[in-house]
């Protein structure tokens, strides 16, 4: 589909940077919306590629964004847990109402809707709710996330970090109504953890709050204080690096016979560790890029203190990625020490710790 004009809203972010790149290398015309173009800076000048500032809340603006585009990637959303808690009304807002408009707009013009959930909308695991050494724990098929098969298993009411879950669930399930009664061409991502160079932002160098997990552990080992293991860092992940990922979309929007329609795990199922494990080998990393030592360690935080009240974790989240192998040839290929290495070198080239 080289050619193609796709416009990437969320286009100033960690994923719609790294994707626009690709796209302009293989020939795409690409389009960014976003409020914020500190990381597309130095691609204004660039042949095929075009910037235009707003906030995707308005409409106006967003229809003409839309307009004679093929694809459009919708990127633009509040995805940061330590939000989900604090700000739970913008979290809904921006996971679900401020995204129907751009489901109405990519209906009205014909254009196929690239939409970006969640591994979250999982929840927790079958698996978690176990006792640790029962055999229903240990069994692979409660543990792994299957798009057609899995159920999603949100918490309560008052644990508010589900409602970001929900909000992205429910706007799954209108994207495929939109599609079965109006004809919206669309495909799903279900992004697992995607880690690389640019993600998030660090506490008081590039930005302001608490970014996730990645960028926690990267602060604290450029601060040289202890990396923060919340409730003893048991919840595990898996993380893909983001070239993996953006191959993997990429093969989304260059094949739309296998793509529309569907659902798509993006997540590298053998990069799995728990937090105390991914602390460990931030450290290592940190001591081979800087030649120096690491003496301060892990200290254990408790959820609660960390994020506020109503934060609950997820479990565990093992992406089952054959629907991606099967339909798009795509095979995730950097192992986790790299993916992180490379993704903490970057930190560290922003924080001015190595030459950037
Ligand atoms: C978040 C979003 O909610 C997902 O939508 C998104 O898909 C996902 O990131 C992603 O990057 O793909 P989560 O994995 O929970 O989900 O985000 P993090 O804030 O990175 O937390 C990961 C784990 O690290 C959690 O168990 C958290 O409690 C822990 N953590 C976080 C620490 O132990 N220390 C910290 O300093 C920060």
């Amino acid at each position: 589909m080289g050619g193609a004009t796709i416009c990437i809203l969320g286009g100033g972010g960690f994923i719609g940077n790294h994707l626009g790149r690709r796209l302009l290398s293989e020939g795409y015309r690409v389009r960014s919306v976003d409020r914020d173009d500190h990381r597309v800076r130095d691609l204004s000048d660039r042949a095929g590629f075009e910037f235009r500032r707003f906030d995707v809340r308005d409409e106006g603006r967003l229809a003409a964004a839309i307009h004679g585009c093929d694809v459009v990637a919708h990127l633009s959303s509040l995805c940061n847990p330590s939000l989900y808690t604090t700000r739970t009304l913008d979290t809904i807002g921006s996971n679900y109402t401020q995204a129907l408009p751009v489901i109405a707009a990519c209906r009205e013009q014909g254009a196929r809707l690239l939409h970006f959930s969640t591994c979250e909308v999982y929840g927790r695991t079958l698996a978690g709710f176990a006792p640790d050494d029962s055999s229903f724990r240990q069994d692979p098929a409660n543990t792994l996330l299957s798009e057609e098969s899995s159920p999603m298993l949100l918490g309560p009411l008052h644990r508010t970090r589900w409602s970001y879950a929900a909000a992205k669930q429910l706007l799954e399930r209108t994207i495929e109504a939109e599609g079965r009664e109006r004809g919206l061409s669309w495909t799903i991502v279900r992004p697992f953890n995607f880690i690389g160079p640019g993600m998030d932002f660090l506490p008081g160098v590039d930005g302001e709050g608490l970014p996730r997990v990645m960028a926690c552990f990267a602060s604290a080992l450029i601060r040289g204080e202890p990396l923060p293991l919340v409730d003893g860092g048991r919840a595990r992940r898996t993380f893909v690096h983001i070239d993996d990922a953006v191959d993997a979309i990429v093969r989304m929007i260059d094949r739309p016979g296998a793509s529309a329609g569907r659902v798509f795990n993006v997540g590298h199922p053998e990069n799995e560790c728990d937090m105390a494990g991914l602390a460990r080998l931030m450290i290592r990393a940190f001591e081979e890029l800087t030649g120096r030592g690491f003496g301060p360690g892990v200290k254990e935080v408790v959820a609660e203190d960390f994020y506020g009240p109503g934060y609950e974790d997820c479990d565990r989240r093992v992406p089952d990625i054959t629907r991606a192998r099967t339909l798009l040839g795509w095979e995730p290929r950097i192992p986790l020490p790299e993916a992180v290495k490379r993704t903490l070198s970057a930190y560290l080239g922003t924080a001015g710790v190595l030459p950037a």
